[in-house]
């Protein structure tokens, strides 16, 4: 007898940006684990190598560096991720940069950066991924936004806008696209144990910290935690799931 697994990826060509480190790194873990053939993108050759090794040797993995801030490398490097992989059945878009700074001080550098990274990019990125060259139909694009986007917090003004955008474009994306069988879905983390939260860590009093730390009911996340929720948005199992933010937060948001 076949064992029943509803989150089944086995086969299935998924491309995970943001693959070089914390919960994309994690999430191609996860979906590797899942039977998934991943191609995993960042400008870290090296560590998106790391990740690779990382995988369960069974399955076409394969390694594709670009920057997202470079709209005119997206397209060729999605061509060039088909040629080597076929079509792509799913995404999940979880590069991303972080900078907490009162608005009163943040760099017109540091906005246009945040912007152009969590959101811009995202769109260019999608308008050539929809080319039915590029990915499969049916499909599933999985954004990652933020509890930010949907909670405000002093210092994450521009975050917050750039993940906010992210649920917006979800929603709109997933109405365009349901004719086409596209689904289009967000997962919005509470703070997750990675090194951008590391990152955040060393700009905070330990006061602050334990302050966020204590606003999570169940505690802050790992990157699993997001993993498991991404495998279901990508998987069969959500086939009539679309235009939704899976909230995933211990509880932060729901306060
Ligand atoms: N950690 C949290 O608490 C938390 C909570 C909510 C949402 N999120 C979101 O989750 C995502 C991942 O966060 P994380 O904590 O795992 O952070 P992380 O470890 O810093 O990972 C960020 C990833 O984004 C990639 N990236 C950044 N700029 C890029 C660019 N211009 N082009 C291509 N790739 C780029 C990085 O790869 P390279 O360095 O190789 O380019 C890296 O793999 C982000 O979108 C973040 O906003 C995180």
């Amino acid at each position: 007898m076949t064992q029943f697994n509803p989150l089944n990826l086995k086969g299935k060509n998924i491309l995970v940006t943001g693959a070089s480190s914390g919960i994309g790194r994690a999430c191609a873990g996860y979906f590797g684990k899942l039977g998934a053939n991943l191609a995993l993108c960042g400008r870290n050759e090296q560590q998106l190598e790391q990740t690779r090794q990382m995988l369960p040797a069974e399955g076409n993995h394969i390694v594709c560096p670009f920057d997202m801030l470079d709209s005119a490398a997206l397209e060729p490097a999605l061509k060039d991720i088909v040629g080597r992989a076929g079509l792509i059945n799913g995404v999940l878009l979880c590069a991303g940069v972080t900078k907490t700074m009162p608005l009163r001080f943040t760099l017109e550098n540091d906005i246009t950066n945040l912007l152009n990274t969590n959101l811009k990019s995202v769109i260019v990125f999608l308008k050539h991924f929809l080319n039915p060259k590029i990915s499969a139909r049916p499909c599933s694009i999985v954004l990652m936004a933020s509890a930010a986007g949907v909670t405000g917090a002093p210092g994450k003004t521009v975050y917050s806008a750039s993940k906010a955008g992210l649920i917006g474009l979800c929603r709109s994306l997933a109405v365009e696209l349901a004719q086409d069988k596209i689904r289009v879905n967000a997962i919005s983390p509470g703070y997750v144990k990675t090194d951008m939260f590391a990152e955040l860590s060393k700009q905070l009093t330990p006061v602050q910290l334990e302050n966020i730390i204590s606003q999570h009911p169940l505690g802050l996340g790992a990157t699993e935690d997001v993993a498991a929720s991404a495998a279901f948005l990508l998987s069969d199992a959500s086939g009539w799931v679309t235009g939704t933010n899976l909230v995933v937060d211990g509880g932060f948001s729901a306060k």
